[in-house]
């Protein structure tokens, strides 16, 4: 590899807010990317440790917490849980699953704190801060709730606006409420202590600028936070959930939510070496790497020829690439990160992904209904990774990518070459006549395409990657295609010989190949090839597998997916909208105000339905008899739309029976039955919760 700079890596992916299961907006940002980043350099024999786990902090615990009615400690495991077992399962190969709520990581944040806090890097400060007196407490971040200063939103949140995006404190919000009380807060003096960042700028900016080579999207945002000025930033909260803040006069004090977890990386590192001393704590992480690297955790932080990545979506950049980095700058021993890079945002059908309106392809849901693909969606998300900007996943994509790229060429070639080695030559490998011309060119374009991959790969570009990956499958096929071994083995055995030799050397290339990508197809491929998996330094090579060798039986590398296992989707996504629909409609402002008297004129009576039948040439009028207790009468209601005749034969209604008698299509209506319609015209009957005896007076 060009670097040679560095002697081993490490390797973060973001660690994810424990409030909710993963989803694939999460998988093609971070952990996708991060995977085949990581699979790639061990697959070259790079020493690398590849770090994560659960954010198990924060305002969006302790509030889902209130809303479940369980403590915050429950929401964490019971989330830490689905993560890590989806993760386990896609293949993400964490050397460590990691959690914040751990022992270890209270000491590490909590010691690293009191490392700045002793060299005297904090400013101390008292601010008045908003504090809700019913719920006795002060209200950080998503505690608070207001009016947008920059655009107006008026659910913008006490430490962002997800609307414009900015970036905000509680105070700057107009009509502050509690989101606990939902009272407006008051001020309230409290003491914490900043980082104080606006100090601090020179060095930031100077480390910034030493890397250029950063994807432009995360060095402008650097630079457009720089250029605003960097301002000291609080790094302790007045709230319960937390690490506590390690200093004397801080009690119901913890550290900032984004002090604490980017230290979680350090802590899981130093876990995964002592792990391999007593294996403590093996219920709680996640292993999904069998290997463990060398050394001491130190290693991989504290060392100069240690390369440092942290994989993160675009949300998370100033916590990585300023916070972070002054933090570490601040203690003075640690290894800054040399990249980071981070990804745009992925829609789903048009819209933005969301974890509270549902919006999202969820990990578990994912690998619960498609078994055995972890494969198909890795691809799906690194042909359409969001690198440069953002973009959009749709289940039809899923679909023909699947069908047409993963199924027709690197399947089908594959299949091919397996197949006929079988048919003709009971699955041995042989060579026949001299190479020709053609295959000589094959086989050097073959020899191209590993450097062009490794490249790409070490340029942080998964999806220029892929596609090189999938234009070597292309040329095997293309090979075949043009070769018509199955036309020649009538005529040419020897020469059908070396074309289905030159295959399998393509074969056992995208094998290697497709090791980061593709970890499961490889492994597969691997089998029927009836190789060990084979070093990416050897990739290139055409004698990978020797005259004489024998294959294993073949098997489909990928299938087709059906129509209806899309449709399904599809239709589970429409369900969530509906769902949403129902939530969200806007209601309509209230009429002005009536008297007593004018309310009490209306006389509404229970009835029951006797007949009902279709008005004739409507769509929407169905004409009932109603048994109003004062009488049987016709009423003509505009509910054919949502209701068959038959279903509300029996039926009790109420009934406005004072209304007076208006003729519709040649019918004379009497009287009115009550419905209640939400905003996009659904209809439902209202009518008294047990049967009461017809002529039973609604008021
Ligand atoms: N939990 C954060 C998020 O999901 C990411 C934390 S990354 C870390 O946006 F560095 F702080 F750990
Ligand atoms: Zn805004």
């Amino acid at each position: 590899m060009a670097d040679d700079k560095h002697k081993r890596y490490t390797v973060t992916a973001a660690l994810p807010y424990t409030n909710g299961p993963v989803h694939i907006g999460h998988l093609a940002g971070v952990y996708v990317p991060a995977d085949i980043y990581v699979r790639y350099l061990r697959s070259r024999g790079k020493d690398v440790v590849f770090i994560c786990g659960s954010d198990e902090h924060g305002v969006p615990i302790t509030l889902k917490a209130k809303k479940e009615g369980v403590t915050p400690q429950q929401v964490v495991d019971k989330y830490h849980r689905i993560i890590g077992d989806s993760f386990r399962d896609f293949g993400v190969s964490f050397n460590i699953y990691h959690r914040t709520s751990s022992q270890t990581h209270h000491e590490t944040a909590a010691g690293f704190f009191k490392n700045l806090y002793d060299k005297g890097v904090f400013t101390e400060e008292v601010t008045e801060q908003y504090f809700d007196e019913k719920a006795n407490q002060f209200l950080a971040d998503r505690y608070i709730t207001g009016t947008c200063p920059n655009c107006g939103n008026e659910n913008a949140y006490g430490d962002q606006c997800e609307k414009c995006g900015t970036s905000l404190s509680p105070t700057e919000l107009i009509n502050p409420k509690s989101t606990l009380s939902g009272d407006k807060p008051v001020l309230k003096a409290t003491r914490n202590w900043f980082l104080p960042l606006d100090k601090m700028q020179p060095q930031v900016e100077a480390y910034i600028d030493s890397h250029k080579e950063w994807r432009p999207t995360v060095f402008g945002q650097c630079k457009s936070w720089l250029n605003g000025g960097l301002q000291a930033r609080a790094m302790t909260r007045d709230l319960d959930w937390g690490v506590h803040v390690p200093v004397e006069g801080a009690d119901g004090k913890v550290l900032y939510v984004w002090f604490d977890a980017p230290i979680g990386y350090i802590s899981a590192t130093k876990d995964l070496f002592n792990a391999q001393l007593s294996q403590p704590k093996k219920e709680e992480y996640y292993f999904n790497e069998p290997l463990k690297p060398e050394g001491a955790w130190e290693d991989y932080w504290k060392s100069d020829d240690t390369k440092l990545v942290h994989f993160i979506g675009k949300d998370n950049i100033v916590f990585h690439c300023i916070i972070f980095p002054a933090m570490l700058m601040a203690h003075g021993e640690y290894t800054l990160a040399d990249n980071v890079p981070a990804n745009e945002f992925l829609n789903l059908e048009g819209d933005k992904i969301s974890t509270s309106r549902n919006w999202a392809v969820w990990l578990h849901e994912y690998l619960a209904d498609f078994p055995g693909k972890q494969d198909v969606l890795r691809y799906v998300l690194t042909a359409t990774a969001p690198e440069t900007k953002d973009n959009d996943f749709t289940w039809k994509d899923f679909q023909a990518r699947n069908n047409n790229e993963l199924v027709a060429i690197f399947g089908n070639f594959i299949n091919r070459v397996l197949v006929l080695s079988h048919k003709y030559f009971d699955g041995k490998v042989l060579m026949g006549s001299a190479f020709t011309e053609t295959d000589r060119e094959v086989l050097t374009e073959m020899g191209i395409y590993p450097e062009k991959i490794s490249s790409s790969l070490e340029h942080y570009r998964f999806r220029e990657a892929l596609g090189e990956f999938m234009n070597l499958a292309r040329l095997g096929n293309k090979y075949l295609a043009d070769m018509e071994p199955w036309k020649l083995i009538k005529t040419d055995e020897e020469r059908v010989k070396t074309i289905l030799n030159v295959g399998l050397q393509i074969s056992a290339n995208l094998a290697i190949l497709a090791q980061p990508f593709l970890p499961f197809s490889a492994d597969r491929l691997f089998g029927m090839l009836n190789l060990e998996s084979v070093d990416w330094d050897r990739a290139g090579e055409s004698d990978l597998i020797g005259v004489g060798h024998q294959l294993n039986e073949a098997s489909l590398l990928f299938e087709k997916i059906e129509d209806a296992a899309i449709e399904a989707q599809i239709q589970k996504l429409m369900d969530t909208k509906t769902a949403n629909e129902l939530v969200t409609a806007p209601v309509t402002e209230s009429k002005p105000d009536i008297s007593f008297e004018q309310f009490a004129e209306m006389d509404v009576r229970v009835g029951t339905i006797l007949t009902a039948e279709k008005v004739a040439k409507t769509k929407k009028l169905l004409k009932l008899t109603i048994d109003t207790g004062i009488d049987q009468r016709t009423v003509v209601s505009g509910i054919a739309e949502y209701f068959d005749p038959e279903n509300i034969i029996g039926k009790q209604v109420s009934i406005l029976v004072n209304l007076a008698p208006r003729e519709i299509k040649g019918i004379l209506s009497q009287g009115m039955i009550l419905m209640a319609e939400n905003s996009d015209g659904k209809l439902s009957f209202v009518a008294p919760a047990e049967n009461l005896a017809n002529g039973s007076v609604v008021r």
